[in-house]
């Protein structure tokens, strides 16, 4: 998949700036405050629909203006695509090839971007809801179904939880248990298979970018007892339930965790290893996405040179060099030449929100 053309309108402080992409290493240099994560934010937003900065939304539009607007044209499947996205007065809008479509997520599959920023140590040490967004991004790519089973529990949920609070009768609860049971299963099952098929390639990947950290170990807590139903498991809790006013087991508190050997918790991993442990799971989601979908995600990763060391750097830069992805790195200087001397490399400077190919 390849990113060929960017126009970005009102976005932060770019007030309008076209980029042509090629394939290989794209580099985006400039100071602080220059606007270079605003361009990866742009990239981000056509494959996730929101900011990788946890932001309100209507803070990417530039101060002043009503609306901010993202064009890009992908090529993937060997196709090209024209991708449209923008942002009024709190809602999105989304066009492919022109014409408006009805749903976001139609725009979003279109695009599969992943992104390593300064603050993806998040998606080890933050909260649970950062790691369900991980496996569920990969799951809206691949399962035909996901959104619609996705869609069915939230609703489903939400009645749940809207019965807790009123104090609603028994017979109620029970048909939302049976409702939540039917998409559960699904759910979780995915995310599951979905962890067992990331596992070999991180593996792989930290054992090119952190060896020092030994052998790593994923595990999935699916959200409710491994050997019940979900109904049963939302029997057994509901007068628990009831006192807490809302659904204490299910998809929505599932979680996974990644160890390594050297690290057996969570806690044992300094500040620079949570990014590069990071770094590995994003890495092995895009190797996973080619393997499922015949081509690499674009990578995109925000201030390179500030979040990793000299070393890990190398040991990346050799990995990116054996990879055929397509990459944006921004930083305040120029990347050194382990990753340059690539096949591909192109430089854009970036200052006060305008963006200049150097190279
Ligand atoms: N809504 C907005 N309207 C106008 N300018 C904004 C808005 N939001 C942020 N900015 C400004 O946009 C600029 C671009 O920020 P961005 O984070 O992209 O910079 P950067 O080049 O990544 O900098 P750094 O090297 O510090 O990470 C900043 O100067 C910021 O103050
Ligand atoms: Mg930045």
């Amino acid at each position: 998949m390849e990113l060929c053309e960017l126009r970005l309108t009102n976005l932060r402080n770019v007030v309008g700036a076209e980029i042509s992409l090629g394939p290989g290493l794209s580099e985006f240099v400039g100071a602080n405050g220059a606007g270079k994560t605003s361009i990866l934010e742009a990239v981000y937003m056509l494959s996730h629909g929101r900011s990788f900065r946890a932001v309100k939304r209507e803070s990417l539009i530039r101060f002043g203006e009503q609306s901010l607007e993202v064009f890009a044209v992908i090529a993937a499947d060997g196709l090209q695509r024209r991708l449209g996205l923008s942002r009024r007065r709190g809602d999105w809008a989304a066009r492919l090839d022109g014409a408006e479509v009805g749903s976001l997520a139609e725009l979003l599959r279109q695009v599969a971007v992943v992104c390593f920023e300064p603050g993806s140590h998040a998606l080890i040490s933050g909260a649970a809801e950062e790691r369900r967004h991980f496996v569920d991004w990969a799951l809206f790519h691949v399962e035909q179904t996901y959104v619609d089973v996705a869609r069915r529990y939230r609703r489903a949920l939400s009645q749940r939880n809207a019965l807790l609070r009123q104090g609603g009768r028994d017979e109620d609860l029970d048909v939302w248990d049976i409702e939540l049971e039917k998409t559960a299963s699904a759910l979780g099952g995915w995310r599951g298979d979905y962890l067992v098929l990331l596992a070999p390639y991180v593996a792989e990947i930290a054992a090119t970018l952190v060896p020092e950290l030994g052998a790593p170990l994923l595990r999935y807590s699916r959200g409710w007892a491994t050997d019940l139903p979900l109904s049963d498991a939302l029997a057994e809790r509901r007068s628990r339930d009831r006192e807490r006013m809302h659904t204490g087991v299910g998809p929505h508190r599932a979680d996974w965790r990644l160890s390594f050997e050297a690290a057996p918790e969570r806690e044992h991993l300094s500040r620079g290893q949570e990014k590069l442990a990071a770094l590995v799971c994003l890495l092995a989601q895009a190797r996973l996405f080619r393997e499922q979908r015949g081509e690499w995600p674009v990578i995109c990763l925000d201030d390179l040179a500030s979040e990793l060391d000299k070393g890990h750097q190398e040991a990346l830069a050799l990995w990116l060099d054996s990879v055929d992805a397509q990459v944006l790195i921004t930083g305040t200087v120029a990347l050194p030449t382990e990753f340059t001397h690539c096949r591909n490399h192109a430089l854009f400077h970036v200052e006060q929100g305008r963006v200049t190919r150097l190279l």
